[in-house]
């Protein structure tokens, strides 16, 4: 049923990504006018239907008067069936165009369509985000997007990992207490009326899954009540948690690494067209390849101080910092061993320096800075009871999280990347709010 469905949608229209294995043939597009020019004789439609670009190309001689008319009344972004006969065109961006033989409308756009050509501020933009992403470069962000969320998903499954979904509405918080957005949710038996809050994270209920699974990972929407506005940060983004039993810090990392270099070369590999469009110049990705660079916290601060930042020893690093020693290497940067004081209650000591944690941040090259935050996780019971003291946390919500370590704990590791970093950095991106389609931030909750 559902493939004599989708040969009958095929036969009834091609796309503009067939159309190569068209060429002398007349084939049916259906789709929106993305621009257009005439020169009183020949109509030049720029033509996309979310496939790709084409030009249909129609001459008043060849086409029947009254489609002719109804050209005249075009206006951007309406929404067309054209037909016409492939041909190969070496000098246009998509390699083809068409020798228009048929125009319809389907609906002629209101007069006035607001993003025009000419440059745009980046509110105005926001603003129309609903129409922005109609935009060629908007198009290609978010078929970027899709390939990461794509060959993370393979990534993966090839290696053993199970999708594992965490919740949103939690009863606690998993990244310290901030930057939570809390809200009124309701008693349970026999209790007061009580306090939700949206997911930071899905770690820790990650933790439980491995347990069962193993191997587990989880991809959704977290929340951050964050007040920073700056080019890195949204209140509402898309994360990945992968999470690993018996696997320790240095596995954790080695995990993270192929993680990252499959989506690079994915991203090279099937999105060429896409990162043209952006001006992304490839030569930095391509040099994004096994073995990343390694700095401990303690060297990368007399780095950053040689480089001339006056961040203190036991500092957590700010974005100039990052910024700053990324430009130092070409390659992602691995950062371990915070100290303890500036990282979460559920990271594992260092063994050979108890004031700091086994965890890593990692770096992405060319300025871009965090991408993932990862670490080795407290297996023991005794020892996380007293971390989530010294973090003044209520041990109660905690309760289930602190079985995980009283029934068969082991050693385990995880990580979480967010996604619209890594979308930034692959597309070069100056700014994450690119990146999602319908971004939050402190100052925009619209459209
Ligand atoms: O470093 P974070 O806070 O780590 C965690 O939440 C861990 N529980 C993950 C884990 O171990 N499973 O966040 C992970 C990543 C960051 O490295 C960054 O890429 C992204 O999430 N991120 C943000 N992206 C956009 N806007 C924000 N406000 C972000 N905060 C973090
Ligand atoms: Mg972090």
């Amino acid at each position: 049923m559902i493939n004599s469905l989708l040969a009958m949608t095929k036969n009834m229209h091609t796309t503009v990504s067939d159309i190569r294995g068209h060429v002398g043939e007349e084939v049916e597009l259906k789709g929106w006018c993305y621009n257009f020019r005439s020169s009183g004789k020949i109509f030049f439609l720029q033509f996309r239907d979310g496939s790709g670009t084409v030009q249909v190309v129609y001459s008043k001689a060849e086409l029947p008067p009254d489609q002719w008319d109804l050209l005249d009344q075009l206006r951007l972004e309406s929404s067309v069936i054209v037909s016409g006969v492939v041909k190969a065109e070496p000098r246009s961006p998509s390699g083809f165009e068409l020798t228009g033989t048929f125009f319809q409308p389907v609906q002629i756009a209101e007069e006035g369509y607001p993003i025009g050509k000419k440059e745009h501020g980046p509110d105005f933009l926001l603003d129309h985000r609903h129409l922005w992403l109609r935009a060629e470069s908007q198009w290609a962000v978010m078929r970027v997007r899709d390939r990461i969320i794509t060959s993370t998903f393979e990534w993966f499954h090839e290696n053993s990992f199970v999708k594992f979904d965490t919740p949103i509405l939690t009863p606690t918080s998993c990244e310290g207490t901030t930057d939570l957005f809390e809200m009124d949710y309701f008693a349970e038996e026999g209790q007061a009326a009580s306090k939700a809050y949206l997911a930071q994270s899905g770690q820790l209920y990650l933790e439980a899954g491995i347990m069962s699974l193993g191997r587990a990972f989880d991809f959704g929407p977290v929340f951050r009540a964050e007040k920073s506005k700056t080019r890195r940060h949204l209140t509402e983004f898309w994360m990945m948690d992968a999470e690993a039993a018996f696997v320790e810090h240095e596995g954790n990392m080695a995990i993270q690494e192929a993680l990252i270099c499959r989506i690079v070369e994915d991203v090279l590999k099937h999105c060429q067209a896409e990162l043209k469009v952006l001006g992304r110049d490839t030569a930095p990705l391509q040099k994004v390849k096994a073995p990343f660079v390694h700095l401990t916290h303690k060297d990368a601060i007399v780095k950053l101080r040689e480089l001339g930042s006056d961040i203190g020893e036991m500092d957590d690093l700010g974005a100039d910092d990052e910024t700053l020693l990324t430009q130092q290497y070409d390659k992602p940067i691995f950062l371990e061993r915070y100290p303890a004081v500036v990282k979460a209650f559920y990271m594992k000591r260092d063994p050979q320096d108890e004031t700091r944690v086994l965890n890593n941040d990692l770096l992405a090259s060319e300025g871009y800075g965090e991408i993932i935050g990862g670490s080795q996780r407290e297996d023991d019971y005794e020892t996380l009871m007293k971390r989530i003291a010294e973090h003044n946390l209520d041990p109660k919500p905690f309760d289930w999280y602190l079985d995980l370590r009283r029934y068969g704990s082991v050693p385990h590791s995880g990580f979480g990347y967010g996604l619209e970093r890594i979308v930034a950095w692959t597309c070069g991106l100056h700014h994450v709010r690119e990146t999602i389609p319908f971004p939050r931030m402190v100052n925009r909750i619209t459209p």
